[in-house]
């Protein structure tokens, strides 16, 4: 069967407009949860995805709060100025997704890594510290500091590489460090890379080392 005869779109009876394709022959059972940044959609990092981990399962629900027509995660008031309330909010609905179309695809709810990019990726940080069980590993491309959450969410076993950009002007290199802190103090297994010349757009070297680590994961974990 053509992978394209295998994809399944839903518009809305879990929720989100998505895109679901089943993992294609893998002995694991890798999902990845794909989030785009400002203005994606739930196709756009599809590519990303399959580069980084071929042939896994791939979840990418489209964002559903529109900023002048541009599809988001979650409110924002300005660049990286939070709508706090909405983003736990979006946050808890994503959760729900996620576990719903666990249950509607059939895949394994343990094995959950978000792939996600800047607003995509600010969410996923926002999973990781309020409903920490959806994900058991991440990449985290050009992510800040969604909130600092009263409690410290207990990480220990979860996996996340941050990729930064040298010279992003949204998100300066304070917050990617205080980022890899708090995880790590939350006990995660913490990589940050700085990727060299780069602002907020991604570069080569780090698809090149996010694939690295995701092969070498230890195989129950992710
Ligand atoms: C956000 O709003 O999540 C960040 O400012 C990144 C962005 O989407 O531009």
């Amino acid at each position: 069967m053509k992978e394209n005869a295998r994809k399944r779109s839903s518009p809305s009876e879990l929720g989100f407009i998505h895109q679901f394709i089943p993992a294609s022959n893998r002995p694991d059972q890798i999902t990845l949860l794909l989030l785009h940044g400002t203005g994606g959609n739930e196709q756009d990092l599809i590519p990303l995805g399959r580069e980084l981990y071929p042939r896994a399962a791939i979840l990418s629900p489209r964002g559903k709060v529109l900023e002048s027509g541009m599809p988001r995660f979650f409110r924002r008031l300005a660049e990286g100025v939070f709508d706090i309330e909405d983003l736990k909010f979006r946050t808890h609905e994503l959760a729900d997704f996620v576990e719903k179309a666990s249950k509607a695809y059939g895949f394994d709810l343990r094995y959950v890594v978000s792939i996600g990019y800047s607003n995509g990726a600010n969410i996923a940080s926002s999973l990781l510290l309020i409903r920490p069980e959806i994900i058991s590993s991440a990449v985290l491309f050009r992510a800040m500091v969604p909130f600092m959450p009263e409690k410290v969410p207990n990480l220990t076993g979860k996996n996340i590489f941050i990729g930064a950009g040298q010279y992003d002007p949204i998100v300066p290199r304070e917050q990617s460090e205080t980022l890899f802190s708090f995880l790590e103090k939350a006990g995660a297994n913490v990589v940050l890379h700085f990727q060299k010349n780069s602002g907020h757009e991604l570069g080569y070297d780090e698809i090149s080392a996010a694939k690295d680590w995701l092969s070498n994961l230890p195989k129950n974990s992710p």
